[in-house]
């Protein structure tokens, strides 16, 4: 659990605590000991609300976080609300300890602030097992104050200064607790509470890098605690492969990961490629004695084969460990895995003992959280965006700001229930944030600016392109347009098969497609192969000479290979690699759609379904006859299985290979299914780096895109 360690597990609890804080604050109308946070400014009713609503709140994103994995604001939001609280709460308490006479308090009143607690990642879908040492979690710092003293913290109660502290990346994933029985892997557990876990083995199992014998050096039994996580290329790669297949995206690598661990289905984690790292121990019966250091025990870990930390730095003085927490987060965007933050160890086991733990973290550790960057802006309007699925997303509009380099006019507001959870309301001034390498994201409007007038956002009932009503499955947070005929769909679905993943039509663009739908000209992409010459120059308005050429293009395209036929046709749920493996077997569009005909009784696996679903209905039948009809044939060729690495791959060079040229290489990659391309975009599928590779590496590093070297380009290309 990387993120999040001092969540409240139990609402009753929160309850309570939030009780006797309201009493108190009805009881005393304290001076505001603090006045940065604009709630303790209210009067001590607004504020026991306040007080109220965040410990509800906070309870509620609690268990949508560690129980399901489907967080609904963003880290740096929950610990908003968590700091609030407690800055309420220790106004409370400061006026209980106020000289000013005043009754006593009828309850017993906590002399601190409410002790963090841990979650509970337990949903009961899996059995639960017990840690034999507690699995705890980090004390925080926000700030270069804070850390210091945090060190200055510890010095004291050593009463000594000249100490060695590690500082290691923070990983966001999911913890874990794995544990080797006489060297054999025996069980993955969850943190659960801290005191249980469940047992994750099958999923974790997946994972290549677990390794399941220890070689050599390993006691009777050990706890090695670790985190589960998707790297960026991954991340990345399956919501590349979400958006192609017209699913939602996964909002950040950590849902990924933690969603991905409770799956019912190993073979759907596995095709997750999850990954895992060790930082940590519990229980240890030796011999060989316990590692003397955390510096001990990723050397024990490096040992064992198993994948430990390798970027940690070793610091003796408070003045460089807040220089290597300052290079970690530059380093940060370069980081192939998702951290949000350093944690900072003490590297001395013995003196971590004598130090020990409160009931929620050890008093030898914390955990630097990294800030995201934040900006404001106005919200400008929300408009709705229909792909070629039919799923429609609402967009912020937004005035145009600078984040992260870039300047930024639209996000995403990934459903409309994000837009009534957010209370976002229309010219809000909202907080836009971007953390390491997610994509910028509205976090929240800025209330203390909101005007008199905003207006509240009323969802459409209907699909903004064909005034259709869409439909909502039971239980799914996306809304969809299901009219077959709607010309937004059409016009997307048209621009995807033009594009350079399928057809490659330079010459028809977007304005030129909406044109063409508009004219009635075109209703399917079948339609574009009846196009003329004088619908082009006549109705959109291409010169004679231009027309003719995207003609010819159009004509071209009959002869796609069939994975790029089937993944342009855009069949809800079937991305590129779906298409790719369904195209694999069969050697041309005619045959192809014969066996789906004749099989489709028989598909057992999510993606035949998929296909299956759409070829049940008459009209996308009636689309692939049509095709047939026309001439497209989309010839195989006899290659299919040997060449699968590249088929459908965009691939990008960049500095000088150590044998092939630009163009051998390029040859090469085409001829087994790929692309290339100049610059690195997030469709990029990997770069091929040589000698002086510069900029496009950075670029592809920041987009979290897999780099390789010529020798791995030349094994991708040998069957
Ligand atoms: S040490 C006693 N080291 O962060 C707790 N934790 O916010 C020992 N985490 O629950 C944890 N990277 O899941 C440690 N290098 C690292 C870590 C790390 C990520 C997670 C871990 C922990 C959470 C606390």
């Amino acid at each position: 659990m990387a993120t999040r360690p001092t969540r409240i597990s139990c609402l009753k609890t929160v309850h309570i605590t939030a009780a006797i804080l309201v009493l108190a604050l009805a009881l005393f109308t304290p001076a505001p000991a603090h006045p940065p946070l604009s709630s303790i400014n209210r009067t001590s009713a607004e504020a026991a609300s306040r007080l109220l609503w965040l410990s509800a709140e906070i309870a509620r994103h609690d268990d949508l976080y560690f129980k399901h994995a489907t967080p609904e604001i963003t880290d740096s939001a929950y610990d908003a609300l968590k700091r609030e609280q407690q800055a309420i709460a220790l106004t409370a308490l400061t006026a209980t300890a106020s000289p000013i006479s005043a009754p006593p308090p009828p309850v017993a009143l906590p002399t601190t602030a409410p002790t963090p607690r841990l979650g509970d990642d337990r949903n009961g879908d899996f059995p639960s097992a017990p840690h034999r040492q507690p699995m705890l979690s980090l004390a925080k710092a926000y700030t270069e104050t804070e850390l210091r003293a945090f060190i200055t913290n510890v010095e004291q109660e050593l009463r000594r200064t000249d100490l060695s502290w590690l500082i290691e990346p923070k990983f966001d994933g999911l913890a874990i607790s794995v544990t080797y029985q006489n060297g054999r892997l025996l069980r993955v557990l969850t943190r659960g509470d801290g005191h249980q876990g469940e047992d994750v083995t099958a999923n974790v199992s997946t994972i290549p890098e677990l390794v399941r014998a220890l070689p050599s050096g390993y006691p009777q039994w050990v706890e090695l605690r670790g985190e589960v996580f998707v790297d960026h290329p991954e991340f990345t790669r399956l919501n590349a492969e979400r958006e192609e297949s017209g699913a939602p995206p996964f909002a950040n690598p950590r849902n990924l990961a933690a969603g991905t661990l409770k799956l019912h289905d190993e073979r759907e984690v596995a095709k997750r490629h999850l990954r895992i790292v060790f930082y940590g121990l519990g229980a240890w019966d030796g011999p060989p004695t316990a590692p003397v250091s955390q510096q001990d025990l990723h050397a024990r870990i490096r040992a064992w084969g198993l994948p430990g930390i390798e970027t940690f730095t070793v610091a003796h003085t408070p003045a460089e460990v807040w220089a290597a927490v300052a290079q970690l987060g530059r380093q940060r965007p370069s980081l192939a895995f998702p951290t949000d933050g350093a944690v900072i160890k003490i590297d001395d086991r013995s003196l971590q003992n004598e130090l020990g733990t409160s009931a929620t973290a050890p008093h030898w550790a914390v955990a630097f959280k990294f800030t995201p960057e934040r900006v404001s802006t106005r919200l400008l309007a929300i408009s709705l965006q229909v792909g070629r699925t039919g799923i429609i997303t609402p967009i912020a509009e937004l005035a145009p700001v600078v984040i992260g380099g870039t300047t930024l006019s639209r996000s995403t507001l990934y459903n409309a229930d994000s837009i009534a959870r957010l209370d976002l309301r229309l010219g809000d001034w909202v907080f836009v944030e971007k953390a390491g390498d997610i994509i910028p994201v509205v976090v929240a409007p800025d209330i203390t600016r909101r005007a008199a007038t905003a207006l509240a956002y009323i969802l459409p009932s209907t699909c903004p392109a064909c005034g259709s009503h869409w439909v909502r499955n039971d239980g799914e947070t996306t809304i969809r347009c299901i009219a077959h005929d709607c010309p937004g769909q059409l016009r997307r679905r048209i621009e995807h098969f033009a594009s350079p993943q399928v057809a490659d039509l330079k010459g028809l663009g977007p304005a030129t497609i909406a044109t063409l739908v508009s004219a009635n000209r075109l209703h399917t992409i079948a339609d574009l192969y009846k196009l003329t010459h004088e619908d082009l120059v006549n109705v959109v308005g291409i010169s004679g000479e231009g027309a003719l050429s995207l003609l010819a293009k159009i004509e071209h395209s009959k002869h796609l290979p069939l994975a790029r036929l089937i993944y342009g046709m855009s069949i809800p749920g079937i991305g590129r690699t779906a298409a790719a493996q369904s195209a694999q077997d069969y050697t041309d569009l005619a045959r192809w759609f014969a066996a789906q005909s004749k099989h489709s009784a028989r598909y057992e696996t999510d993606t035949p379904a998929a296909l299956q679903d759409f070829l049940s209905q008459p009209e996308n039948t009636l689309l692939i006859k049509e095709l047939i009809a026309l001439g497209v044939d989309s010839k195989n060729g006899p290659k299919p299985r040997a060449t699968a690495a590249l088929e459908l791959k965009t691939v990008t060079l960049t500095g000088t290979l150590p044998t092939l040229s630009r163009a051998e290489a390029t040859k090469r990659i085409e001829a087994a299914g790929g692309r290339v391309t100049q610059t690195v975009s997030k469709r990029t599928d990997f770069l091929v780096a040589g000698e002086g590779a510069g900029a496009k590496t950075e670029q592809a590093r920041a987009l979290g895109i897999e780099i390789i070297n010529e020798t791995q380009l030349l094994q991708r290309l040998t069957p």
